[in-house]
């Protein structure tokens, strides 16, 4: 990516901060700031010509290697995992496999007494999940792996292509949220056989919040009922055939539009297809690429400075996240915030999560104030 000074003109965020936060809530590009606002104006003189605006799906299938039928839209990565969860069924006996690096909302979801399913937790060593790990703990009652692709706290990545594998083995469906690697890293959900897969867009992927995805794979897309139907669950045809919605019957869509449900927060989509948009014209593997040229510096940076990483560093598991180990780590993300360098207090450490529009002298900075506070 050679145009990066060109580049950085499109985030406002470049000319007050340096922004190092893309694993926790990131500043929009310009342009989708300026379809929302051009959405909003046409909305508010009533001119919206909804044909004009795209809400995002085809991107993001774009991006996953998926098919648009194959995407729902969701509020969020948690909705998404909840969907999941729930329309799976749970024979007496049976598990879910996760692990002990999880968000909350990877796991809580099959906590739910309701589903009377036993959680395992497969114990990092190291904060690697190691596959022999996991492979001992998952069994024919398996019903579900759910991972986070990239682990929140320290970046680590998983190979989603065999935890498939292992999962397939045994007959149960591979969960992932990826909202910690899309956008940074590429994501293949055919080449992996990943079976449902869901993110929000306001990290990586550098849209607003209330925009998320569900991919749900072609073939259960019919196999299962959404947890939850409403007007959006329904054949687009029924509108057109009959005059009214056909109240004595349900007639779910045979996409996975089907696990929509009502309205969706159409401003958020319209943002999120154009930042999606822009981070495919650059090409996913340039972006990463790009980052781990600036997380290796950073990397290299931190082990001068004698401070602890947990973030794994071989390239196979690597991700747009390290972290490390720091005394008082929430009063220097503040005083480090003070400087508008932003970074994150996270599990006794500090979260540091450049993007490609991040430079070499950025992650310079950081060091440097990070030697001085
Ligand atoms: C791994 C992971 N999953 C889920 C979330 C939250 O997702 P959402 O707000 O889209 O439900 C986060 C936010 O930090 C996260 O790091």
């Amino acid at each position: 990516m050679e145009n990066i000074l060109e580049l950085r003109k499109e985030f406002p965020v470049t000319r007050s901060k340096t922004f190092l936060n893309h694993a926790a809530y990131s500043p929009l590009p310009q342009r989708a700031i300026d379809v929302m606002k051009k959405y909003n104006e046409d909305l508010s003189h009533f001119e919206i010509d909804e044909s004009k605006y795209s809400l995002g799906q085809e991107f993001f299938a774009k991006l996953i290697d998926g098919n648009k039928d194959e995407v729902a839209l969701v509020p969020n990565t948690s909705t998404g995992l909840n969907i999941v969860a729930n329309m799976l069924d749970y024979p007496q006996d049976s598990n879910i496999v996760t692990t002990d690096l999880e968000y909350p909302s990877v796991v809580y979801p099959w906590l739910k007494r309701k589903l009377g399913v036993e959680v395992r937790y497969v114990r990092n060593v190291d904060g690697r999940i190691l596959l022999e790990d996991v492979e001992k703990i998952v069994d024919d009652k398996t019903v579900v792996i759910s991972v986070s692709h990239v682990e929140y706290v320290n970046g680590f990545r998983h190979d989603l292509r065999k935890l498939s594998e292992i999962a397939h083995e045994h007959g149960a469906y591979l969960v992932v949220d990826a909202i910690q690697s899309l956008g940074a890293v590429p994501v293949n959900v055919t080449r992996d056989n990943v079976d449902f897969l869901t993110a929000s867009c306001y990290k990586w992927l550098l849209g607003p919040a209330g925009a998320g995805y569900l991919y749900v794979r072609r073939e259960f897309v019919e196999a299962f009922d959404p947890p939850f139907v409403g007007w959006a669950s329904v054949e687009p045809e029924v509108f057109d055939t009959i005059e009214f919605w056909d109240i004595q019957r349900l007639r779910l869509s045979k996409t996975a539009s089907r696990f929509e449900v009502g309205s969706p927060s159409f401003i958020s989509f319209v943002g999120a297809a154009i930042s999606i948009q822009l981070l495919l014209s650059l090409g996913i593997e340039n972006i990463q690429k790009r980052i781990l040229d600036l997380t290796e510096l950073l990397m290299d940076s931190v082990k001068d400075l004698d401070l602890r990483l947990t973030t794994p560093k071989d390239k196979d598991h690597r991700s747009g996240i390290v972290h490390f180990l720091i005394d008082d780590a929430q009063r220097r993300s503040e005083r480090l915030r003070a400087k508008d360098i932003i970074v994150s207090a996270r599990s006794n450490g500090l979260r540091v999560a450049p993007h490609f529009y991040n430079t070499k002298e950025e992650i310079e900075h950081l060091i440097r104030e990070l030697k001085a506070t």
